[in-house]
């Protein structure tokens, strides 16, 4: 990766990943890209565009300019969002994924676009989801993620585009809040907890998902798209994880640092159903064994450094 796209850079993982590499691979190498503009060092901090991804011809005319060789594509409606708008996730999520694909092809770029955990359905095993599984998700979002995986990797053995993926579980961060989520109440529960000492969860108690925290998110990203391409025997997409919880066990972490922290619960049936539908636990061996992937950040030591990092 010398010089690199990055679409919905000012979103949850893009306004973090883009200030990262540009510190690894220099602030004028990282060419981050959106369909808005906002006060952020994203824009401020190096290059910026503004590009729509469903338009293709300006996305290859800023990849061409900027001669880059590799493509972050980070712009997607995540799954509550997706649910409620479905055709426009369609348009929006597959549309400018084969819009990517399709400048990466004719510029010859590395590809890297994140899958997620709700690449998963009801029929796949639930408990330490293996890599290779059943994948019948039953909402939009799911399907946007499955027909991705396999674009993907259809892309390179088709065509050779060197495209790599992670099936990402629930982000949690503190620079962006991630927007339409299923997995948001676990980044709600510590903006609520410093500002009011109480959360209510849309998300129901025992309901188990997969989480990671953004440092792990982005080392990954960075560490499979600089793996040596000969060991990688998957692509689209790795297993990546970093704790299984519930909303009580998030709880119990954050009232480590402030006792008095009450939840309780307002179940949003939508979010519920999605939730219920993905897996409690992932197997991440696979990411393990063929590209080195670990994950540094447990509940605990998240939690600490969300609440230190959110009191600022
Ligand atoms: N965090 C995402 C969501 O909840 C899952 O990939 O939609």
């Amino acid at each position: 990766m010398k010089k690199i796209l990055v679409t919905g850079a000012l979103g949850q993982i893009g306004s973090e990943l883009v200030i990262k590499m540009r510190g690894i691979y220099g602030t004028d190498n990282v060419i981050a890209t959106d369909i808005r503009t906002i006060d952020s060092e994203v824009i401020t901090g190096g290059p910026f565009e503004i590009l729509d991804v469903t338009d293709a011809e300006k996305m290859f005319d800023i990849a061409k300019r900027h001669e880059v060789d590799t493509i972050i594509h980070l712009a997607a409606l995540l799954s509550a969002t997706a649910e409620a708008k479905p055709l426009l996730a369609w348009n929006l999520n597959m549309g400018g994924l084969v819009n990517a694909l399709e400048v990466a092809r004719e510029l010859n770029c590395k590809f890297f676009t994140p899958s997620s955990i709700g690449a998963f359905g009801p029929t796949t095993p639930k408990d330490q989801t293996p890599q290779d599984t059943i994948q019948r998700p039953t909402t939009m979002y799911g399907v946007n993620k499955v027909s991705g995986e396999l674009l993907c990797d259809y892309y390179y053995n088709k065509f050779g585009v060197d495209t790599r993926g992670l099936r990402f579980p629930g982000l949690i961060s503190y620079a962006t809040p991630p927007g339409g989520g299923t997995t948001d109440y676990a980044v709600d529960i510590y903006y609520k907890a410093i500002e009011s000492g109480s959360y209510t969860s849309y998300i129901d108690k025992g309901t188990y998902m997969d989480m990671m925290y953004m440092p792990d998110a982005l080392n990954a990203i960075i560490n499979l798209m600089e793996a040596d391409p000969s060991k990688l025997k998957h692509r689209n997409s790795f297993n990546v994880t970093a704790m299984s919880v519930e909303p009580e066990m998030v709880a119990e972490a954050i009232r480590k640092h402030i006792p008095d922290f009450k939840l309780d619960y307002d179940v949003d049936p939508v979010r519920q159903r999605i939730a219920e539908s993905w897996p409690n636990s992932i197997d991440a061996s696979a990411a393990a064994d063929e590209w080195g992937f670990k994950a540094e950040y447990d509940l605990e030591r998240m939690t600490e450094d969300m609440l230190k990092k959110l009191k600022k």
